[in-house]
């Protein structure tokens, strides 16, 4: 079969390697994909929001399935076009993405359905959010509701700094239109997991847990970022923890977008803390991480495509996910000054040491090729450098010393990734 992956970074290229060990594939596209899709699929110039003219390629090209690993087509309804046009797709459609679209939308859910989640409110009028913060307790967490890459949410630790934020978001509108509704909700403390699930708009089976580590600095320090490396399985994920979860967080979620008329099927992934009252959802994604699936899909056993067509054939309960024992850790390899401003377009040397060495990954996030063929650095985040070992701590050294292997002008690497399983 044809299989057609929308997205280019690392998240993409992992799917990629993912779908190429299928022995049902022999072709896959990635549009726009990067350089090291490249070695696996043919890339496409072809936007990721260019709906139409996907759908056109996927005619075209006879394309047996489409895959969408970002979250701005799913939420725009990418779906609905290919499905609308009778093309075979995996993701949600509109109107269940936006569990991830709107924050004032996965906050109702939760309240509605009795699913645990941090108390809040919701604002669409700047003054009633001002008079709001003057009675309640500090820190506090403000957050613009549409989607903003990971970077709407402010902790505010008194009452001037959340006022302050209140005009970011609602008045100077830093979020731009994402800003026109707001959330303000509990401070919360405990630690983080992500759980990626496949759904088939009933049924829900877990994958393996991960941690990610999304401050730019080591030490948690620094400003927030799309995700500066993590590790699966996460020790912190308990068996309690996931019994916890089974009874109140996941198949509630599922049934209560059914219910909701919006039926979901594709990826969920649950942003997860576990505060000294219990596992909490801080966020909905309608999509697998990044760098979550650079570390929990190197893990995964089954064809990934048969995984997909239950989704989108509701046979997920005939399903059953397996991972290996070993454990992964994915350390990002960046351009220094991400996540603010950085430079682009340095040659990037020695991934040839990756080929053949097994148990040892590079997925690619931002990278490309220059007018002479040769890869170079084109984003924020750049390289996933992925390795597994038997227990998380040899994984995480096997990652840290192939992060040694490459060499990029201005490359910048937290050093502490996983560090925090050691108190585990
Ligand atoms: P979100 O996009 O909602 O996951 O928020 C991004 C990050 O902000 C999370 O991963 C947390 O580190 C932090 N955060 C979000 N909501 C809260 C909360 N209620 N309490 C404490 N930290 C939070
Ligand atoms: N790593 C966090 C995310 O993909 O949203």
């Amino acid at each position: 079969m044809k299989v057609l992956i929308v997205g280019g970074g690392g998240r993409e290229h992992a799917i990629v390697y993912k779908v190429a060990q299928s022995p049902k594939v022999e072709k896959i596209y990635c549009a726009p994909g990067n350089a090291g899709i490249s070695e696996l699929a043919e890339c496409v110039p072809i936007g990721a929001m260019e709906f139409d003219r996907l759908a056109d390629f996927a005619e075209e090209k006879k394309i047996d399935l489409t895959v969408v690993g970002m979250d701005d087509p799913l939420i725009g309804g990418i779906v609905d076009v290919f499905e609308a046009r009778g093309l075979r797709v995996f993701g949600p459609r509109k109107n269940a993405a936006i569990i991830e679209g709107s924050k004032a939308f996965s906050k109702e859910l939760m309240k509605k359905y009795g699913i645990p989640t941090a108390a809040y409110e919701t604002f669409t009028d700047p003054d009633k959010a001002l008079a709001y913060l003057e009675t309640a307790k500090m820190p506090i967490v403000l957050k613009a509701s549409g989607p903003a890459l990971g970077k709407g949410v402010l902790i505010c630790q008194n009452l001037e700094e959340a006022k302050a934020g209140v005009r970011e978001i609602m008045v100077e509108r830093h979020f731009g239109d994402s800003g026109n509704e707001m959330v303000i909700e509990e401070f919360l403390t405990g630690r983080e997991v992500s759980v990626l699930s496949f759904v088939d708009g009933k049924t829900i089976r877990i994958m393996s847990s991960a941690q990610d580590h999304k401050r730019a600095k080591d030490g948690d320090q620094g400003l927030n970022t799309g995700g500066m490396g993590n590790f699966s399985p996460s020790p912190f994920y308990t068996d309690e923890v996931d019994k916890f979860c089974r009874e109140h967080v996941y198949q509630k979620t599922v049934d209560a977008m059914a219910a909701e008329g919006r039926p979901f099927k594709g990826v969920i992934f649950f942003g997860l803390i576990l505060t000294p009252d219990g596992p909490k959802v801080l966020e909905y994604n309608c999509r697998f991480g990044d760098p979550e699936a650079q570390v929990v899909l190197p893990r995964m056993k089954n064809d990934i495509i048969d995984v997909f067509n239950a989704c989108i054939d509701g046979t997920l309960d005939q399903v059953k996910l397996e991972f290996i024992d070993d454990a992964c850790v994915t350390v990002i390899l960046a351009s220094d000054g991400y996540p603010v401003k950085y430079e682009k377009g340095f040659p990037i040397r020695g991934l040839e040491k990756f080929k053949g060495k097994k148990g040892y990954y590079v997925f690619h996030s931002g990278t490309k090729f220059d007018a002479d063929g040769n890869v170079v650095t084109n984003g924020g985040r750049v390289l996933g450098v992925t390795a597994l070992g038997k227990t998380l701590q040899e994984a995480r050294a096997n990652a840290y010393a192939a992060t040694e292997w490459i060499d990029f002008q201005n490359k910048y690497m937290r050093h502490d990734i996983g560090k925090s399983i050691d108190e585990a």
